[in-house]
């Protein structure tokens, strides 16, 4: 089809064949999924007025796709037919996979907007229409030519409108999919002619509103090695050997109890047991048997152990002597060429399990030792949760954190950690979700799990450490419970359906609900308290301060998902008035769950809702008024996961920018928006399934990216009121002024001004702070400024006369924040 440009609008010339002769009220529409990707990209259309020449209509639009199963490989539209029910509603049914008779359903009015999708193990299931009216609406499917290629699908006849409006919808997503994607990489030519721009900022007093205290929090999942081999200090790779091909789904074999560890030297050998296991969670273990003293048991660490010379290291495992009387073991860290950096004695192993350990100290430092274990004598003994943390953990907390990636995240300065994720907290099946209760307690009693995004989990890690995580440094917690449904893109793990699997049975919500009730009470309850008293066994006797819980993670906001998520929501509502629940909207910015997520919120009066958009930066920019439209009186929103997203994923200047200017909307909108946190946060290089991230580091080194100081320029300089200001641009160039956003808020004592300049250009700011009494103490300044497409940026620091901000210079592509102390209230 040809396309015009009429004043700046795309037209299609089909169309403008109507503007000559008189349109017809309705004309045909073929709706299908084409077999060339095996329906991926969901439900194509196109349209005639007389069944011979057919047009494609938003070919790349996919106006629904399936979102069952598996992300990429099972999302498959198969054999779709859609017809109309007697109250205009349409209904499109399709096959899952060509082979086992499962079918989705949905339903649109307009073919624009559709609802949530749900799946049924047999088209018998649907329950809405009998299966002879399903097979009569199969038995429509034919086959038309559309652009060349003979595709099978169901033909309607429909009101012109509502083509026009496909036709509409087209057209607009195609400008936005342009306005969207504008990077730096055209702003050489976008704004050849641009001259540095002039902005008088006046701060309007007068209209001041309270904001969030809370806005700027960190979202931490177990992704990326985020946990294990990441800041879980823990040394030792596979320490209870419960690796297992499942965690990989059987993609890598030597992906098993065995990873991380082998044998070295001769007279030596180690095998995987299970019968009479340190604790039934934790069902395998070594048998380690020596013919010849000498040989040793070698861990490699996650990929090489690093030690600091001077500084001790708690090694510990759980042994039983299985045959051989002395049973003494020597412990040793050994470096790349073998020479010891530590050595250790182990003595005193009973024919019972037990635990016991010996004091590491080491004398070189090195990237890369591995941990040995050699027996002195002949034996043949039974060895888990062989570990080994250094003693500077973060605070030199037992069972602790490393600590220069939680001094990391501790300067984030972060009000609350959501945990434990993400998909992780909904789980890949029902299966996998993640319970609490397997993460408390003694090591070796907590439940390893597989990772869903492809590894292990040791539980180490666990809810009792993210809360004294969250204590240590000052941030809420915010723990995230999966709402009786795993993520919708799970596998289907031996159920007949993947996605959301039917949820948790009925018959099994009341255990899962309570499960719940228990965590508050863990969590806040008095030591005299059942669960109190558990998190008080564990070191803590008072209480976690617990206010906020999510229920649900991006759900499919389906029946299943409505169901459970009412009676989880109305049994915390009852037993726990004092809590605040955060419910799901889906994982974009629109869409169905998006919409039903939010209806379904305001239905309930749920007071909060968890917001995810992964997003381009130009979709910052051109969406700054996105929380301007909001409903004052509805649920407040936290803005659990974004980030913004270029080709090629990198976490640059521009990404950055586009955050920030972000963030000053999320402040304007700070009475609600409460909390937000940019997603994910940890990274471990060479062990990424997900980027851009917030920090990345491998084992020695921790690498903040440009993000990172964006999210700290912010939550450092806080506010708890917001004072909306007065622009008034040199130019009436409104995408260069788009890329120029400030936020103005204040606290009892400070005045931050943030001004965010995304253009090839400086940007001169004049602001008026005449309302304000401002301190001669110094104005602190810190700006980040560089290349758009330059990593691991760094803020500079400097201060500044207050004098000398009577006119400021933003350089080009720039984020810069000012503290201004105040001497005096705000006048009024
Ligand atoms: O942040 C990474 C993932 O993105 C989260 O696990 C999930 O909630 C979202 O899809």
């Amino acid at each position: 089809m040809k396309k015009v440009l009429l004043s700046g609008v795309l037209i299609f010339s089909g169309f403008r064949l109507y503007a000559q002769a008189t349109p017809p009220d309705s004309v045909y529409l073929f709706s299908y999924a084409t077999t060339r990707d095996q329906g991926r990209s969901g439900l194509r259309f196109a349209w005639s007025t007389d069944k011979q020449n057919w047009r494609p209509i938003g070919v790349d639009l996919g106006f629904v796709k399936s979102d069952y199963g598996r992300w990429g490989s099972e999302k498959r539209m198969i054999a779709p037919f859609l017809f109309q029910g007697p109250n205009g509603l349409w209904h499109c049914i399709w096959n899952l996979s060509p082979d086992n008779g499962a079918v989705a359903y949905t339903t649109t009015r307009d073919m624009l907007s559709w609802m949530p999708q749900a799946y049924y193990i047999t088209e018998n299931d649907l329950k809405i229409f009998t299966p002879p009216q399903i097979k009569e609406e199969r038995n429509k499917r034919l086959g038309i030519i559309v652009s060349g290629t003979f595709e099978t699908g169901t033909l309607n006849k429909v009101p012109r409108s509502l083509v026009e409006g496909m036709i509409q919808k087209e057209k607009t997503d195609a400008y936005r999919h342009q306005l969207w994607n504008e990077n730096t990489k055209e702003d050489a030519i976008r704004f050849a002619s641009l001259k540095p721009l002039t902005v008088s900022l006046t701060p309007q007093v007068t209209g001041s509103k309270k904001i969030s205290t809370l806005l700027v929090g960190a979202f931490f999942e177990d992704i990326n090695y985020a946990a294990d081999g990441g800041l879980y200090a823990e040394l030792v790779q596979n320490r209870d050997f419960e690796y297992a091909p499942a965690d990989k789904e059987g993609r890598d074999s030597g992906w098993n109890s065995k990873k991380a560890w082998r044998i070295s030297g001769k007279g030596i050998d180690f095998k995987i047991e299970s019968q009479r296991p340190v604790h039934p969670n934790n069902q395998h273990y070594a048998v380690l048997k020596t013919t010849r003293p000498g040989g040793a048991l070698v861990n490699e660490g996650f990929e090489g152990i690093a030690v600091k010379a001077g500084e001790n290291y708690n090694f510990s495992l759980c042994a039983r002597m299985l045959s051989g009387n002395r049973g003494k073991l020597l412990i040793r860290l050994a470096d790349k060429n073998g020479a010891p950096v530590a050595t250790g004695v182990i003595t005193g192993i009973t024919k019972d399990w037990k635990n016991t350990g010996a004091v590491l100290n080491v004398t070189k430092t090195t990237d890369n030792a591995r941990l040995e274990i050699i027996p002195q004598s002949n034996m043949t003994i039974a060895l888990d949760m062989i570990s080994l943390f250094p003693q500077k953990t973060f605070k030199g907390r037992k069972n602790g954190l490393r600590a220069d990636l939680a001094e990391a995240i501790a300067e984030l300065h972060p009000k609350f950690i959501r945990f434990p994720g993400g998909c992780v907290a909904h789980g890949d099946g029902i299966e996998n979700i993640y319970h609490w209760k397997n993460t408390v307690g003694p090591l070796e009693a907590r439940k390893p799990q597989r990772n869903l995004w492809g590894y292990h989990q040791t539980a180490g890690l666990g809810y009792f450490e993210y809360f004294q995580f969250c204590e240590d440094i000052g941030a809420l917690p915010l723990p995230v419970v999966a709402a009786g449904v795993p993520c919708q893109n799970s596998g289907s793990y031996g159920h007949p359906l993947g996605g959301q699997q039917g949820g948790i049975p009925l018959s099994d919500m009341k255990a899962y609900i309570q499960e719940i009730l228990d965590l508050i009470e863990w969590a806040n309850g008095s030591p005299a308290t059942q669960w109190g008293k558990v998190r008080a066994a564990a070191g803590h006797p008072k209480p976690f301060n617990l206010k906020y819980i999510g229920i649900g993670n991006e759900d499919l906001i389906s029946t299943v998902f409505e169901e459970r998520f009412e009676m989880i929501y109305n049994a915390v509502k009852a037993n726990h008035p004092e809590i605040t629940v955060i419910g799901t909207a889906g994982p974009f910015f629109e869409g169905s769950d998006y919409k039903e997520g939010w209806r379904f919120a305001r239905k309930l009066n749920v007071p909060m809702l968890d917001e995810h958009y992964y997003v381009s930066p130009a979709w910052f920019i051109y969406n700054q008024d996105f929380y301007d439209k909001y409903d004052r009186s509805g649920p407040k929103v936290y803005l659990g996961e974004y980030a913004a997203h270029l080709p090629g994923r990198p976490n640059n200047l521009e990404t950055a920018l586009a955050e920030a200017i972000h963030l000053t909307a999320l402040e304007r909108n700070g009475d609600v928006v409460s909390m937000s946190s940019y997603a994910p946060l940890l990274a471990k290089e060479g062990h990424t399934q997900w980027n851009p991230d917030m920090i990345y580091f491998n084992n020695t080194a921790v690498k903040p990216t440009t993000g990172y100081y964006v999210q700290q320029l912010f939550s450092k300089n806080a506010g708890d009121q917001y004072i909306p200001a007065k622009a008034v641009y040199s130019d009436n160039n409104e995408k260069a002024n788009s890329r120029f956003a400030w936020s103005v808020v204040k606290n009892a004592d400070h005045l931050f001004l943030k001004l965010v300049n995304l253009l090839p250009v400086s940007t001169s700011v004049v602001p008026d702070l005449k309302d304000f009494t401002i301190d001669r103490s110094p104005i602190i300044k810190t700006v980040l400024s560089g290349n758009p497409d330059s990593k691991n940026m760094v803020p500079v620091q400097t201060t500044a006369d207050p004098d000398e901000i009577e006119k400021l210079v933003l350089p080009p592509y720039s984020s810069t924040v000012l503290k201004i102390k105040l001497h005096e209230p705000v006048k009024k």
